[in-house]
């Protein structure tokens, strides 16, 4: 079974501030630092830290280099990693805030320049029974949700950021699917309403998908079926949440493949999670799972 992450690669410029910029405001920053992140390349380096072998596929520009680097001392199979000579690399502006709070403004240069064609020859490469997990940051998501499906690839999908592209995906062909519960809300067309009605909307909504509802403060649920398994947050003090979600992702699906049962790998991921938004920047903030483990048994 081989895992391949098709996703974003992007550079983050994160400016930490007082608070979030607010509309019509100038605001001064304290600092500028540069990362490594994108949904992609974070779940990437979630995934091989948490043990998993995996292979990276998406598109980088002149400047993104450093991103390749990133991934393959984590230990991630670049291969697939197309090099666009006139594409700037995906981008963002993150202020992080002194209270640990975050907004992104996304540009996704080169993992908008992800072709049908890439995706016929990625795909080449993987057989039925392998994962392919997904977020929605590159181009083309419908093109390689649906030829996944047909190669009966089985699908991890976390459609952030929510936006009209996810509602083309026919989501409930996801083995796994990740969302928050404004997204969930989004997905069910619906308001979010209390964790019980949203826990039983998503499995009416997808009833052969394993779906992880992330609550922030509140934890996190595992819905397969009738089944619902919940884990809370192990509390710290955050300094940044950027790349949390998906080291979350990561380290569940990590947990899942690697044996853990639903009950293991949300206590893993949720711990995962915890270390990461006690450390700043993207992926600079992924543990390893030696650190996670770590602290699990400390507490056990
Ligand atoms: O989930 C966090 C990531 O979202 C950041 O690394 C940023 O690049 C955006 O893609």
């Amino acid at each position: 079974m081989k895992v391949l992450n098709f996703g974003s690669l992007n550079v983050d410029y994160v400016y930490r501030v007082d608070h979030i910029v607010r509309k019509g405001e100038t605001l001064s920053t304290q600092s500028r630092q540069e990362f490594a992140g994108g949904k992609g390349l974070n779940q990437s380096i979630a995934l091989a830290n948490a043990g998993l072998e995996i292979f990276h596929a998406g598109c980088i520009g002149p400047g993104g280099e450093f991103l390749l680097d990133v991934l393959k001392n984590a230990g991630v199979d670049v291969t697939f990693v197309k090099r666009m000579a006139d594409t700037p690399v995906g981008h963002t502006i993150i202020q992080n805030s002194d209270d640990g709070d975050n907004c992104i403004l996304l540009y996704g240069g080169a993992n908008q320049a992800v072709t049908r064609e890439q995706i016929d020859a990625v795909l080449e490469h993987f057989q039925p029974g392998d994962y392919l997990v997904l977020q929605n940051e590159i181009s083309n998501l419908a093109y390689l949700f649906e030829r996944a499906v047909a190669k009966q690839i089985q699908i991890v999908c976390n459609p952030s950021p929510m936006n009209e592209t996810v509602k083309e995906l026919p989501l409930e062909k996801a083995a796994y699917l990740f969302v928050n519960e404004i997204e969930a809300g989004q997905l069910l067309g619906a308001d979010s309403g209390s964790e019980r009605e949203l826990v039983g909307a998503l499995s009416r909504r997808f009833p052969r998908t394993r779906v992880i509802l992330t609550l922030g403060k509140d934890g996190a649920d595992y819905i397969d079926g009738d089944k619902c398994i919940h884990q809370a947050i192990f509390p710290v003090k955050a300094v940044d949440t950027t790349a949390a979600g998906d080291t979350f992702t990561g380290f569940f699906m990590g947990g899942i493949l690697g044996g853990q049962s639903p009950e293991e790998a949300l206590r893993y991921a949720s711990k995962a999670a915890s270390i990461a938004v006690t450390r700043r920047g993207a992926s600079p903030s992924i543990p390893t799972a030696a650190q996670v483990r770590a602290e699990l048994d400390g507490q056990a």
